[in-house]
């Protein structure tokens, strides 16, 4: 696919459900007491694949759009099955830490990329719970056996919130009361829904604490708009000239929302126009207009804040003035692709000056269109998002390699993309 360059981008949109709340409504809701309605589901590949995974394990779901009704089979009334992961890293992380209570056997399966990840990062937490997991040399196919867990105090290793998620919700099924501590605060979608499903669940500013519970009710769950589906939107308005684009509903949890204060450094103009909730997460509308931006750097404690957005911010880096850095952000290279190498190779084959570093990278700006040329997504949606608003910004447009995969999270993409654009 050719993404042609915009002359500008104008107008309103709406981008779909949450994909991280998306996963952990469904998967609470497989296990909550009573019957879960679950509104603005965020469609895309990756939550199909929760979908049919929560329906494999003995959950029925019924289907309305974008509305789905999940009858809950009680925290420990998931059924053995062989569970297909496809993409998803948040369902194979978070699934296990659920199924190492419940009885019975569960195999899990990936697809190519997802079955090069590792996955002794949850298995190693998990065993000290009591769980037992076996891994394939460290990655999927995994099983795990539920039974008897005991609850524990972890230190991550790694900022990782699909780490954190997969223990608490382990930890719903233990013993006591278990504490997650992490070295820099990451998403925590999964405590706040925790806690408003009935969950005792105590949140520190750098650990968190879940009691062993018999039931949890999610209840009700309105998705706000995906950031990581917005972002695109805010990096080509603040790029392509004379943009002015407002993003309507969508979540601005402070723990997704980096690339606003990233930005807002940078000198770009972004603005908040509403703020409102969405049962425990923060929703608004975000206003953002053509900027100059300023060369940034980016530091450990911030990369969680952004990690999804991180490619884009190369991006926006290549069109500030000076030169950006992005440090600590080595858990990139074990993303859907390795984001490192993938971003630099798709910002040099538009024309900028990217160069890669073992845990991040550095990007020299310039503040015009860039050439365009040929971006491989590498088989990740990331990367061929990126490759889209590239072409949006170039001179000659992007053509991107394995554009569909941008569908893995963001189905309708490239559709949005045309609604704005003036060309
Ligand atoms: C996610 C957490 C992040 C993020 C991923 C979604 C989640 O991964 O990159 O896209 O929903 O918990 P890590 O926590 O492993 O960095």
């Amino acid at each position: 696919m050719k993404v042609e360059p915009a002359v500008s981008l104008e107008g309103h949109l709406g981008v779909p459900g949450d994909k991280s709340i998306s996963h952990r409504a469904l998967l609470l809701g497989a296990v909550s007491d009573g019957p879960t309605v679950i509104r603005g589901f965020g469609r895309s590949g990756d939550t199909e694949s929760t979908l049919a995974a929560v329906r494999a394990l003995g959950v029925h779901v019924d289907e309305d759009g974008d509305e789905l009704h999940v009858r809950g089979v009680g925290l420990r009334g998931l059924q053995s099955a062989e569970i297909d992961c496809g993409n998803a890293g948040t369902l194979a992380r978070l699934i296990v830490g659920l199924l190492a209570f419940q009885e019975g056997t569960f195999t899990l399966t990936g697809d190519e990329s997802l079955s090069a990840r590792p996955m002794e990062r949850i298995a190693t937490p998990l065993r000290l719970l009591g769980a037992q997991i076996e891994t394939t040399d460290g990655h999927l196919p995994l099983t795990v056996t539920g039974g008897a867990l005991q609850a524990i105090d972890y230190e991550l290793p790694v900022a990782s919130a699909q780490v954190k998620s997969a223990i608490l919700l382990a930890g719903l099924g233990a013993v006591g009361r278990t504490t997650v501590i992490e070295p820099v605060p990451t998403r925590d979608h999964t405590e706040l829904m925790l806690r408003a499903a009935g969950a005792s669940v105590s949140i520190r500013p750098n650990s968190v604490s879940v009691d062993g519970a018999e039931r949890i009710d999610v209840g009700a769950v309105d998705v706000p708009g995906d950031f990581s589906s917005a972002a695109p939107f805010i990096a080509a308005a603040s790029l392509v000239p004379e943009s002015r684009v407002t993003i309507h509903g969508v979540g601005l949890n402070p723990r997704r929302t980096g690339l606003l204060d990233v930005l807002e450094r940078m000198g770009a103009r972004v603005g908040i126009l509403s703020r409102s909730r969405s049962g425990p997460e923060p929703v608004g509308e975000v206003e953002i207009r053509t900027g100059e931006l300023t060369a940034t750097t980016i530091r450990t404690d911030e990369v969680p804040l952004l990690v999804d957005e991180l490619p884009l911010f190369g991006l926006l880096a290549a069109g500030s003035r000076g030169s950006s850095w992005v440090y600590g952000a080595g858990e990139l290279r074990l993303k859907e692709t390795d984001r490192i190498e993938a971003v630099v190779d798709a910002l040099r084959a538009v024309g900028a000056r990217a160069q890669a570093h073992e845990d991040g990278f550095s990007v020299t700006g310039v503040p015009t269109r860039p050439r365009g040329g040929r971006v491989d997504a590498r088989g990740d949606h990331r990367i061929a998002m990126l490759g889209a608003v590239a072409g949006l910004w170039s001179r000659d447009g992007v053509q991107i390699q394995g554009a569909g995969s941008a569908a893995i999270s963001f189905p309708g993409f490239y559709e949005l993309i045309d609604r704005i654009v003036q060309r």
